[in-house]
């Protein structure tokens, strides 16, 4: 336990670093994150490419381990576990959502959503869940499809109802929408939003859409494997109901206002 009063957090991180062995000297890429992120929380973690989003998330959802510093996940203590223990972690604590979806190609929507439950032995009524959790997201219509009989959007569906199956403690999701036309982009938002609403899912973001950040509650700024920001965000967006900026110059004035400050513009 990381705590003993209070809300127990989902993620407490302490002074991770992570560095990879590279000829002369090691190549620091994160150095020195502490976090702490609460049940319920819908945070965006954006950055500049190769500021760390990518190496953080992969420590966040137990497929890599920080060089250094402190590590607890829904109160265990993971920076101690072996490659078994985290394997397990990770198929009862975190729901993953991917840009390319990642779907098997031949098996039909309500066969996938089963699949984390198969690897979770002992769970029982496996076929109700999953047609529960596709019902969820609005899929009840079309448990026997393809992915190549969906949309992206639904296919992105069919991995949200994945992910969400076990119960997890987070959704790790890393550019969700990323592979969408910004009309299937909206369709996931407003699932992850009501998730987040209804069933208070702890979720984690991966974007470097400074739009789709506006979305979540609060947005964590990397940079150069620091965090530079840690800000909620006064108002979030509710997707559905407001339009994407239409000029590319309006959109870049969001970019530079979130990466380069304007603390009073964006963010409270
Ligand atoms: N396995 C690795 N070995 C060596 N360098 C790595 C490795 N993974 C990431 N890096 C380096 O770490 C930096 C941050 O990468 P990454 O976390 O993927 O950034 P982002 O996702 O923000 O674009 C990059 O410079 C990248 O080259
Ligand atoms: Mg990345």
């Amino acid at each position: 336990m990381s705590q003993m009063n209070g809300t127990q957090p989902v993620i407490d991180i302490r002074q991770i670093t992570r560095s990879f062995p590279m000829g002369d000297a090691p190549l620091v890429v994160l150095k020195g994150i502490s976090l702490t992120i609460q049940p319920g929380e819908f945070v965006s973690i954006m950055g500049p490419s190769g500021s760390g989003k990518s190496t953080l998330m992969n420590i966040l959802g137990c497929l890599d381990k920080p060089t250094s510093g402190q590590f607890w996940l829904d109160g265990a203590d993971v920076s101690q576990m072996n490659g078994e223990q985290l394997a397990t972690v990770r198929n009862q604590k975190i729901g993953f959502v991917f840009q390319q979806f990642n779907l098997l190609k031949r098996v039909p929507a309500v066969r996938q959503v089963e699949l984390p439950m198969v690897y979770a032995n002992g769970v029982k009524n496996r076929r109700e869940r999953a047609v529960s959790a596709l019902e969820s997201v609005g899929l009840g219509d079309r448990l026997d499809h393809l992915p190549s009989e969906l949309s992206g959007g639904q296919q992105q569906r069919v991995a949200i109802a994945r992910a969400l199956v076990n119960q997890p403690a987070m959704i790790l999701a890393d550019e969700p929408t990323g592979a969408l036309d910004s009309r299937s982009g909206t369709e996931i938002m407003k699932i992850f939003q009501q998730l987040n609403r209804e069933r208070g899912m702890t979720t984690i973001f991966v974007t470097h859409d400074s739009w789709i950040a506006r979305h979540t509650r609060r947005v964590i700024m990397l940079r150069d494997g620091l965090v530079i920001a840690d800000k909620q965000v006064a108002e979030p967006l509710v997707a559905g109901e407001s339009e994407r900026p239409s000029e590319d110059g309006e959109l870049e004035g969001i970019f530079k206002e979130t990466y380069f400050g304007a603390p009073e513009a964006a963010f409270s």
